[in-house]
């Protein structure tokens, strides 16, 4: 962890002690912080980082991890006092980190200010009065998932949901270290998921921690509780078995995804979004597993998992609600997908898909998936009638695939 920097910064929050860490990454020509602290932190993070013997001036770029009062409260500050500061973030915290789109911690607390009793009404009338106070800053560049910044020996972007649907993480392949945001916090020496009052999508934040499980990680680096003593990965696994066995979790009824017991409850309308042919969707829905999204009673997502080979089993069906799209449902239900086929014993998923369906494609070689061939003219042998998406014809099923 040569010059990886940890700013412990203690202080007291609403009379509690609070410890937060931001970190700062060195080589020759960039000084990158993680994460900038609450509003008015900028002496703070002077301090913390001249006791490293780090002078903020030198600071070129200040990654941040999500768009939290905790995590962004000095950036415009900052960026004020330091201008050639470069600040970055995943692309979708962007808009909420300038200001486009109104915080989506602001959201959460407007939307239940209502429910709560008296006493509590008033503190989180205070706490929307701090979060709309968050000086607005602008994001000078965005990162994707997987993508690979050449500073300081290399750095790793991995997109882990959850706490926030666009929260990063930070992998540095050459120490093995992550800086996991709060994709992670530390409690009382043992892993823990950020405050679940707080984490907007319980699923999705289980889905990230196993996420973290394929990365050789020596270091952990948790911005609530610091540098993690132990075996990172033991403890990850712990933390993920922990609440996968609360299967009645509150925690974890935000949104379920569970099997259907009986082909012939499958949402046909949903399953016809992803196959326009009801006879081949009939079939494979008899033959497979079908898989259902529910938010409270309403189904919001389907997919299918059918054998195809001995070792081998295929995601036949994706769907997304129209409305519930591009809240990261369809990402969570092929992640799930992935994990189920793990679980079934099976060595390899495939899955397969239009040559026009740009966001498909994504989708899935963002969940992992390799592409691995081309069914060529596949729609036109499958299908009787012509069929256009994103004014291309689909022709050609691509081909994808992923080791279990
Ligand atoms: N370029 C790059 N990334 C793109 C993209 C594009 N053009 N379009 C989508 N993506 C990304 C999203 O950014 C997101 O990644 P991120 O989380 O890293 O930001 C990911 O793809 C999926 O987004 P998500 O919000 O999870 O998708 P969704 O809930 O809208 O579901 C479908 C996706 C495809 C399942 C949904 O649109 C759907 O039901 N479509 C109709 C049925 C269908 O076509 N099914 C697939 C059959 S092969």
């Amino acid at each position: 962890m040569n010059n990886c920097h940890l700013l412990e910064i203690s202080f007291d929050y609403n009379g509690q002690k609070q410890v937060i860490t931001p970190v700062i990454l060195q080589d020759e020509n960039e000084t990158i912080l993680v994460d900038c602290g609450y509003p008015d932190f900028v002496t703070f993070l002077k301090d913390a980082a001249f006791s490293k013997g780090v002078n903020l001036d030198s600071i070129t770029k200040i990654i941040i991890t999500h768009h939290d009062m905790d995590h962004i409260g000095s950036l415009a500050a900052l960026k004020r006092e330091y201008p050639q500061i470069e600040i970055i973030s995943y692309e979708f915290e962007a808009p909420y980190i300038e200001g486009v789109e109104k915080s989506l911690r602001l959201q959460q607390a407007e939307s239940t200010l209502d429910e709560l009793p008296g006493e509590e009404k008033e503190n989180a009338r205070q706490f929307i009065h701090f979060l709309k106070s968050i000086e607005p800053a602008k994001v000078d560049r965005t990162v994707s998932d997987n993508e690979e910044l050449p500073w300081c020996g290399g750095i790793k972007i991995l997109h882990t949901p959850g706490h926030m649907p666009g929260h990063i993480s930070l992998y540095l392949p050459a120490s093995k270290t992550l800086i996991a945001g709060d994709a992670v916090v530390i409690e009382t020496g043992k892993l823990e998921i950020a405050n679940p009052q707080f984490t907007f999508d319980m699923e999705a934040a289980l889905s990230s921690v196993q996420l973290l499980l394929d990365y050789d990680i020596k270091n952990l680096i948790c911005y609530h509780g610091g540098l993690f003593q132990g075996n990172v990965k033991e403890a990850l696994i712990e933390l993920v078995h922990s609440y996968r066995s609360k299967s009645s979790s509150v925690k974890e009824k935000a949104m379920q995804i569970r099997q259907l017991d009986n082909h012939k409850q499958a949402p046909l309308d949903l399953l016809l979004l992803a196959d326009p042919s009801q006879q081949l969707v009939e079939e494979y829905i008899k033959r497979g597993k079908c898989f259902a999204a529910y938010s409270g009673e309403n189904v919001v997502g389907v997919y299918v998992l059918l054998p195809t080979r001995p070792d081998t089993i295929e995601l036949v069906n994706v769907a997304v609600a129209v409305d519930h799209q591009g809240k990261g449902i369809g990402k969570q239900l092929v992640n799930h997908a992935v994990r189920q086929a793990q679980l079934l014993g099976f060595k390899t998923i495939e899955v397969g898909t239009g040559n026009s369906s740009v966001a498909q494609l994504a989708l899935y070689q963002k969940c992992g998936f390799r592409i691995t061939g081309v069914d060529k003219d596949f729609f036109i042998r499958h299908y009787t009638e012509e069929i256009f998406e994103n004014g291309m014809q689909v022709v050609d099923m691509i081909r994808l695939s992923q080791d279990l």
